[in-house]
Formats: C-alpha cells, sequence, structure tokens
C-alpha cells in the first residue's frame, strides 16, 4: 500500500500521531472545496443534494460495518451515541451498568447521571477478561459499555469472548469504536455487539465533528426517546405544499437518530469522500500496511531500550504503541524534544504514544526511532 502521495502537505512534520487526529486524504480537501462552492453560490444547495449527501455517507458507513443503511446513525461524534442509548435504553431502578475502570471519559460520563435515578454504575477492573466478567454479572446487569482499542494502554478487546457473555446474561455490549474502526475490519452482522459507535476524525481520516452510531435493530427499536426532526419526517420541498400538520414516520430506521443538520455538507462531504478512499483501498490492506509499521516501531524501541507497555503482538495488539524511557520522568521531555525534530507524537498518562496510519511510511517510522536515539545519546551523554 503507497498511500502517502494522496496525503499532505505534511510541512514538513513526520505525523504518527492518528489515535489523536488522522490526516485528511487530498481527495477529501478538494470535496469540502467543492462543498464551499455550493455554499458561495447557494442555488446548489437543492433539496437533492439535502438528501443525497447524507444519503452517500450513510451508504459508505453501511459498507464499512458490514452493515444495512438503515442500521446507521449519522452523528458528530462518539458521545452523540453514547448519550442516545444511555438516555434511551429504557433501565428502571435497581438495574446495573457496567462500565471499565481507566476507560476514556466520553465513555463513561453519559452513563453517571443516571444514578440519580436509582441506577447502578459498577466499575470493572481493566483490561476487561471475559471470565471476570461472567463473574461480575448479576440479574440485574443491563448493559456493558466499553472502548474496543483502549486509548491508554493500546489493548484490543476481544468482542467475540466479550460479546458472548453479554449474549448469555441478555446484556446489551456497546462498544465505542473510536480508536479501532477504519485501523481494523469489522463484520458488525457476525459479530455479538449490539451498538458501535465512532467518531471519524481518528482512523478514518474524515473532519472533526463527525460520528456515527449503528445499532442492531431490537436495541434501537427498544429505546424511548422522544426525537422528530423535522428534515427526518419530510423533506424541505414539502414546504412548498399546502399547510398541513406535520406528522410522525416509524419506517426511518437508524435515520430517526440522526444528528440535526443531516446534510452537513462542510463536513460530512469530505468524510464521505475520505471513508470512500478508505473503502477503495480496503480496510484489509490499510491494516496490514499499519500492522507492518508497528512491528518495526516495537523492535526499533525495544532494541533502543524503551519499554513497549502496550500489547507486542497477537490479537491484543492495536495501532496505538505506548512506550516509556527506561526513566519514566523523562517521557515528557522526550515528546518535547521529538516535536522540536518535527516528530509528532502523544504524550498520554506518563507515556509516549505512537499511532501510524495509511499514509505513514517506513520511512516516517525510521525518522522517530533515529530521533530517539540521539535523544538518548545526547542525554547520556551530557
Ligand atoms: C476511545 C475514545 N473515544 C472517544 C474519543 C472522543 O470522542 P468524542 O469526543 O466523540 O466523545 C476519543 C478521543 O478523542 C477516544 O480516544
Amino acid at each position: 500500500l503507497n498511500c502517502s502521495e494522496d496525503f499532505g502537505p505534511f510541512h514538513g512534520k513526520t505525523w504518527i500521531n492518528c489515535s489523536h487526529q488522522g490526516a485528511l486524504p487530498r481527495v477529501a480537501a478538494k470535496a469540502a472545496q467543492e462543498a464551499i462552492a455550493w455554499k458561495q453560490a447557494p442555488h446548489n444547495l437543492t433539496a437533492k443534494r439535502f438528501t443525497d449527501v447524507p444519503a452517500r455517507l450513510r451508504s459508505a458507513l453501511a459498507k464499512l460495518l458490514g452493515a444495512p443503511t438503515d442500521e446507521v446513525a449519522l452523528t458528530n461524534s462518539a458521545s452523540y451515541g453514547l448519550h442516545l442509548l444511555a438516555n434511551g435504553i429504557p433501565l428502571r431502578e435497581g438495574d446495573e451498568v457496567l462500565l471499565v475502570h481507566g476507560d476514556f471519559p466520553s465513555v463513561v460520563l453519559p452513563w453517571l447521571g443516571l444514578e440519580k435515578r436509582g441506577i447502578t454504575v459498577r466499575h470493572l477492573d481493566s483490561p476487561l477478561d471475559p471470565d471476570e466478567l461472567v463473574r461480575a454479572m448479576t440479574p440485574r446487569s443491563r448493559v456493558l459499555c466499553t472502548t474496543w482499542v483502549h486509548s491508554f494502554t493500546g489493548v484490543a478487546l476481544n468482542l467475540d469472548a466479550v460479546g458472548a457473555v453479554c449474549r448469555e446474561h441478555g446484556v446489551w455490549f456497546i462498544v465505542n469504536g473510536a480508536q479501532a474502526v477504519g485501523a481494523r475490519p469489522i463484520d458488525v452482522t457476525s459479530t455479538p455487539i449490539d451498538a458501535l459507535v465512532s467518531v471519524g476524525f481518528k482512523w478514518l481520516c474524515g473532519p472533526y465533528g463527525t460520528g456515527f452510531c449503528w445499532m442492531r435493530p431490537a436495541l434501537r427499536e427498544s429505546l424511548e426517546v422522544n426525537q422528530a426532526y423535522w428534515l427526518a419526517m419530510q423533506t424541505a420541498d414539502d414546504l412548498g405544499k399546502e399547510e398541513a400538520l406535520p406528522t410522525l414516520r416509524d419506517d426511518l430506521g437508524a435515520r430517526a437518530y440522526d444528528i440535526f443538520g443531516t446534510a452537513n455538507f462542510f463536513n460530512f462531504m469530505p468524510w464521505t469522500a475520505s471513508l470512500e478512499y478508505l473503502l477503495a483501498k480496503g480496510i484489509d490492506n490499510i491494516a496490514a500496511h499499519d500492522a507492518a509499521l508497528v512491528d518495526r516501531l516495537i523492535e526499533g524501541l525495544e532494541s533502543r531500550g524503551y519499554r513497549v507497555s502496550s500489547p507486542k503482538s497477537g490479537p491484543e495488539r492495536s495501532t496505538l504503541i505506548l512506550a516509556s524511557h527506561e526513566d519514566r520522568s523523562r517521557n515528557e521531555s522526550i515528546h518535547r524534544a521529538l516535536r522540536e525534530q518535527n516528530i509528532e507524537i502523544a504524550y498520554r498518562r506518563g507515556n509516549l504514544r505512537f499511532s501510524p496510519h495509511l499514509y505513514n511510511t517506513t520511512e516516517d517510522i525510521d525518522r522517530a526511532l533515529e530521533a530517539l536515539t540521539k535523544h538518548r545519546r545526547n542525554r547520556s551523554v551530557s
């Protein structure tokens, strides 16, 4: 896979920080420019485009997930879908929601307010282990919500094993795929999960302010949410008709839960172009490309004496690599030193975090490793 020409310009920076922000492909930048041109001459903003733009996005997402289009809601974040589910799943006093210690705040916060209604929120140990999950389940457990790939440990959860436990106990399994979707393939129809939310701006290479929420129909149909967006129920063309009382539709599927302003041209046009680009490359091919970069990175880090704390092999390994200097207190200054040498990675919970994606090359990895070597040498001399 040779994609680096399809991205940038990076202005001399080596960007190995997709877990913070994925780069936008050139083809998506072009789509954004087209969206701006439409708004500059608003006759371009036809009712057909109001319908077609979200429809094309939904169909790209459905392809990505292996789901029917009517199971995908278009959102602006992972948080939107998590709030929809936390507010909409009919939970009663005494019911339990299971979360996991150390999870990303957006996975935890939407559930905490339910405690006011007498719902119990329990935090399980991390990393989540299927056997411990069995022991933690009680007859009042209703929901398990956690992340597929953990932002701060890089651990990829075994969705099949955890999902099987949830199924057996009649617990909805809600997964945040923000650090996984786009970097690893998924077929939601054959994976035992009930909902998958994600942002579009990381591994799906879209703009900030994009996301989706896939829900299994049984879960969606159980939701108790009052939402009736006029542009989901009708089109702008209907405004030309004689006045009539607007009516509710119940045939919309997940579309009923789209974010308002669904024909969000500036964001959804480039995001669609990014998704179509990734789909054309193939998520399997992208995952293989990323895995080769991760192999090279882990080997180079260890040979330079850095400790890699994220999984180094097997199905738990992800595209998020957490590493530390043997003297942990040096990590923050190493992060700063790399930035001064135009190598952009993240510093998270005391560790260095590397996250390469399809636009990165082996040269990018080598440049980062070279900078790490120099830094060690400089510091040990001084
Ligand atoms: C695991 C995870 N979930 C969610 C998010 C953010 O999503 P949102 O802002 O939509 O909640 C991030 C990163 O920003 C993340 O790492």
